[in-house]
């Protein structure tokens, strides 16, 4: 067997000591699979001193976690720190300028970064892998770019944030609202002290634009992707949701619109309803899942545990044994997308006002005459047509009523004309939550 491929873990977090667990656990399984084992010599994080599960005796200490792919008994660094800039950024750059191979689980990094590293690494032809970085486990980004290559993607989405699932999920299963659902998925560590990434949509934005890159061979653009979390859902929301027939999730959803000639990219990670009869309905807890339509394969489901130390490290070990593969054989390991970077395409963003879809509306009202009248007004001046409409008084709030509508198909632009009719009008106690409803 030929020579160890020697590892750098930058980062002994959850992810970097499940990596050690797993690199030691499988390590014979895992020699005979890469064709030459995987040996980590160096380690980094901030403080030496700290307790992390794991024996890190037989390996050297590093203080500089930036230099770490200088060092002569370095292949491959494991950037595994976080971050989309700071010393996460300056590793990678350090790493693949030095010629070393660069594995990561930073989503942010490649979100803000990712055109910039992808490039470096071309012309230093050294590896820059990433699949821990969408949905943890779950081999997405190898499903899309090599098991779907053969495909014209026509649209990918999925359940991207399992914090934002587990909430959704809980508040659907006990009738509580976010806010005190937040509470107790804090107290549990499914969600962060600060978890304004996560329920804000952001985390799920930086994944969908590395689908989205890989998927339609954009130029990876996370600024474009429309964003909004789940913070304003209430448990009255999910119950109206339930007596329709969905149930709500954070969904991110990225396609390509050329309707004008010009092919745009679509990406938006928004809360939607999602029909009890479609696979994305029974994604319950802290699970993620991704849904690709491939104008060949049809809809592939990819789904499992979008977190953790384990499934994350093992999406971080196949890339390192992807690196000992290819250059075991002495190839490259291929482009960091699905094409080089210089066919990537720069994509404008799709407006969403084109689209055709159905939405769900809710508004909070003051409980009084004509306030009904008004809102099915503005529908009908903005050419809305309402499938069904729901108002219930909310006691809890003093009265407020809920007017919760579901729209027939048309085009966005109407819905949001009419909630610009509705704007600043003294009925409405709150401005309105808009939710897509997914189709077929
Ligand atoms: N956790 C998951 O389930 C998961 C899933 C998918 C992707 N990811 C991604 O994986 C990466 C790591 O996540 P994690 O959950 O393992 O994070 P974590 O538990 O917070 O660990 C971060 C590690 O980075 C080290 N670190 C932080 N700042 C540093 C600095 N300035 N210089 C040197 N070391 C520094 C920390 O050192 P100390 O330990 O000494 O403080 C710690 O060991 C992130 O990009 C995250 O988005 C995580």
């Amino acid at each position: 067997m030929s020579e160890p491929l020697r590892i750098a873990l930058a980062g002994l977090g959850t992810v970097g000591a499940g990596v050690i667990r797993l690199v030691e656990t499988n390590a014979a399984l895992i020699a005979r699979r890469a064709g030459r084992p995987i040996k980590i010599t160096a380690v980094s994080a901030r403080d030496r001193s700290k307790q992390r599960g794991v024996d890190l005796a037989p390996y050297a200490w590093e203080d500089d976690m930036v230099i770490m792919g200088e060092r002569a008994d370095v292949d491959v660094v494991v950037e595994l720190v976080g971050g989309s800039d700071g010393p996460a950024l300056a590793c990678a750059r350090t790493t693949i300028e030095a010629g070393k191979a660069l594995v990561t689980a930073n989503k942010a990094m490649i979100a803000h970064h990712g055109l910039e590293l992808a490039r470096k690494a071309e012309a230093a032809h050294v590896a820059l892998k990433f699949e821990a970085a969408v949905a943890g486990g779950i081999p997405v980004i190898k499903g899309l770019r090599e098991g779907a290559a053969a495909n014209e993607i026509e649209r990918v989405y999925g359940i991207l944030n399992g914090t934002c699932n587990f909430i959704l999920s809980a508040m659907e299963d006990s009738g509580r609202d976010f806010a005190d659902v937040l509470a107790e998925a804090q107290a549990k560590g499914y969600a962060e002290a600060d978890p304004a990434f996560d329920i804000e949509g952001i985390d799920a934005a930086h994944k969908l634009s590395i689908l989205a890159a890989i998927s339609f061979g954009a130029e990876i653009d996370f600024a474009s992707v429309e964003t909004a979390g789940i913070g304003r859902i209430l448990a009255a929301d999910i119950a109206q949701a339930e007596a329709l027939g969905y149930v709500i999730r954070l969904i991110g959803m990225a396609d390509t619109d050329s309707s004008d000639g010009t092919i745009r990219l679509f990406q938006r990670v928004q809360p939607h309803l999602v029909p009890f009869d479609h696979p994305l309905a029974h994604v319950d807890g802290a699970t993620n899942a991704v849904v690709a339509e491939g104008n060949f394969s049809g809809r592939l489901l990819f789904q499992g545990a979008g977190a953790g130390d384990g499934p994350t490290a093992s999406a971080v070990v196949a890339d390192l044994i992807d690196i000992a593969r290819s250059m075991e054989n002495g190839g490259e390991a291929g482009p960091a997308f699905s094409v080089p970077v210089g066919e990537l395409e720069a994509m404008a963003p799709a407006p969403s006002g084109n689209r055709l879809g159905r939405a769900y509306l809710r508004f909070l009202v003051a409980d009084r005459p004509g306030v009904l009248a008004e809102i099915t007004a503005a529908m009908r001046d903005a050419g809305v047509s309402i499938e069904s409409l729901i108002q219930k008084g909310r006691h809890d709030t003093g009265g407020e009523v809920l007017v919760a509508l579901v729209t027939h198909e048309g085009p966005e632009s109407a819905v949001s004309e009419a909630l610009r009719l509705l704007e600043g009008s003294p009925s409405l106690t709150q401005p309105p939550l808009v939710m897509q409803i997914l189709g077929e």
